[in-house]
């Protein structure tokens, strides 16, 4: 059996995974950042000095609960972009040290496509792996796209957000509703107590499959406005309401593409992955699409929604295996290339 060590730093996370030859994950350890909390957002300066400290620790725990010793290990993958300059640094500095000290060859990977390929990492080997191509709806803080995902190094962008992406949109109504950042899980956990239907905000219908959310998050900051005017408690008296208008006019039109997509392109698997792939009413919706057309589901378990090394493992292990390796004089990337 051959292992590969997956970094992950592109944020506030700081991950290492490891995997075997047959996509199932030995090891995925994640430190959370705490000291963002009272910023109200993620610090880039105190990401990176987080993510030096935890480094070390977290790959040493890695290999311990995996209980794989450092030569058997074939490569070392890490996260190469997008994401925060800083955080990024950390984990290519020390997967380049790192394989450098044990004469592996390194390998490089895009954040947003582990995200879709993590439907690939196997629990156990009996774990069947998806078919492609598959359509996913990529949806996280700072992306909203459709993908016809044809092998994992062939990723055609359907549509995207000609602006603000899900989960930044969402974030924001949370920040107006003076929840804790990020607001995702805190409206979603709201939301299953509220009336989708009490509030109707203005959604953008764009030809094709691209999005555009810059008018539901103002639509959303006037009605407050003029809610507040009339009754100042609004918000304090409708939260579970409001949250639960902001969850559906947000997933509904992420679902009305897909469908377009489902219909069109006659493909009979679908998945969902990235951050916000986490919510909920997405998820439910997404399965009512797929009995509709019947079409295979794909839902990424809760951990990996989130930013994991595992993921980062997943699509290492689909490069290793194509030899697709990377050089020593290689640097991280804030946006895609
Ligand atoms: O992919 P991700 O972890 O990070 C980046 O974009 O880099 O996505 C984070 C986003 C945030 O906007 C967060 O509020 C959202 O995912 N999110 C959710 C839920 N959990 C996380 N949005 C809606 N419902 C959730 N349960």
């Amino acid at each position: 059996m051959n292992y590969i060590l997956a970094i992950e730093s592109s944020c506030d996370d700081t991950s290492a995974a490891i995997i075997d030859n047959d996509f199932c994950i030995k090891a995925n350890v994640i430190a959370s950042q705490k000291v963002h909390q009272e910023y109200g957002g993620v610090v880039p300066e105190l990401a990176s000095r987080a993510h030096q400290s935890n480094i070390i620790p977290v790959v040493e725990k890695a290999f311990r609960t995996a209980q794989i010793p450092k030569n058997k290990l074939s490569a070392v993958a890490f996260t190469r972009g997008p994401g925060l300059l800083g955080s990024l640094l950390v984990g290519v500095s020390f997967a380049k040290s790192f394989a450098q000290s044990l004469s592996l060859p390194l390998i490089d990977v895009n954040h947003l496509e582990a995200h879709v390929l993590a439907h690939f990492i196997k629990e156990t080997p009996q774990n069947i792996q998806p078919n492609f191509p598959f359509l996913c709806l990529l949806v996280s803080g700072g992306n909203t796209q459709i993908l016809c995902v044809k092998s994992p190094f062939d990723f055609e962008i359907l549509g995207q957000t000609i602006d603000d992406a899900a989960g930044e949109t969402i974030d924001k109504a949370a920040k107006i509703l003076s929840l804790p950042y990020p607001g995702g899980p805190h409206i979603d956990k709201l939301a299953k107590s509220g009336n989708k239907h009490f509030l109707k905000f203005s959604i953008s219908n764009l030809p094709y499959y691209n999005f555009s959310f810059s008018g539901l998050k103002t639509s959303i900051l006037y009605t407050l406005r003029d809610k507040l005017k009339d009754e100042p408690d609004f918000i304090h008296n409708n939260l579970n309401d409001i949250a639960a208008s902001v969850q559906y006019a947000v997933v509904s039109s992420l679902i009305k593409k897909m469908e377009k997509a489902v219909k069109n392109t006659g493909i009979k698997t679908i998945a969902i992955a990235g951050g916000v792939s986490a919510n909920s009413l997405l998820q439910e919706e997404i399965q009512k699409l797929g009995e509709k057309y019947n079409c295979k589901v794909l839902i990424p378990p809760l951990k990996y929604t989130t930013d994991n090394a595992a993921m980062i493992a997943a699509v290492a292990l689909f490069k290793y295996n194509a030899k697709m390796f990377a050089s020593l004089d290689l640097t991280p990337y804030a946006r895609n290339l």
